[in-house]
């Protein structure tokens, strides 16, 4: 299996190279040109990422494409940079005719199947009014995902803390299906990786929390 990797510069992107060499699959992370990143177990490709021929290159011949790309400093820039850069992952993925995309959201975005659910509705409030341009880019991501028309599911994630993972799980939409408040970043690798071969969430947008905390 082949799989392309972007946001996986990141504290999540480390279980997603561990998991995805775990599983034996050839591994290409996408390296924003500034990046200090190097692995010698996977296949770097550097750059910008609205650079089209090398997002071509990226996803060439991959069986899936995950995104941990998103906002994470206070100071996220305006303009919406992760959704042109998802966008452009997208018209990249059609034009190599790659399918699978499981990319990470959170909460923030909201599911029309969603009901209500203060531990999201809450922070979603917060961002929404103090956090403008990553509100807006939060959501232009989800938006573009979902009218990607390929086989996309977007994984909305609590609080990410770096503990082991403990494959016990909340999963589904917020307001319907208890939710804690955190996640291990390692169950977050693991659940992703499982979506490529599972059709359950294809076309779906669960919320996935750890069950104990
Ligand atoms: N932390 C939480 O509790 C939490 C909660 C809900 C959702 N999330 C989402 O979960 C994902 C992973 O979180 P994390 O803690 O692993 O994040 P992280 O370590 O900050 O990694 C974020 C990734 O996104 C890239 N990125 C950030 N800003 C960018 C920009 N303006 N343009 C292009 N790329 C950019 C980073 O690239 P560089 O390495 O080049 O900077 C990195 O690869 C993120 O999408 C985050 O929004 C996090």
């Amino acid at each position: 299996m082949n799989v392309a990797l972007f946001g996986a510069t990141g504290k999540t992107g480390r279980y997603l190279i561990d998991e995805a060499l775990r599983r034996g699959f050839d591994v290409t992370v996408f390296a924003r040109s500034g990046s200090s990143f190097t692995n010698s177990r996977v296949r770097v490709v550097r750059g910008d990422l609205t650079d089209h021929a090398l997002l071509r290159e990226a996803v060439r011949s991959s069986d899936a494409v995950i995104s941990a790309l998103g906002p994470t400093s206070l100071q996220h820039p305006k303009g919406r940079p992760i959704t042109r850069a998802t966008e452009a992952i997208i018209s990249a993925m059609k034009q190599e005719n790659v399918q699978r995309l499981i990319a990470v959201s959170t909460g923030t975005a909201a599911d029309s199947g969603d009901g209500f659910d203060w531990k999201i509705r809450l922070p979603a409030l917060l961002i929404r009014y103090v956090m403008r341009s990553t509100n807006d880019d939060i959501q232009g991501v989800a938006q573009a995902v979902r009218a990607s028309e390929l086989e996309w599911t977007t994984v909305r994630v609590a609080f990410l803390k770096n503990r082991p993972e403990s494959r016990n799980l909340n999963v589904g939409l917020y307001g319907h299906t208890r939710h804690s408040w955190t996640v291990s970043r390692e169950d977050v690798a693991t659940f992703m990786f499982d979506q490529i071969s599972r059709g359950e969430f294809v076309h779906q947008a669960p919320g996935i929390s750890s069950r104990e905390l």
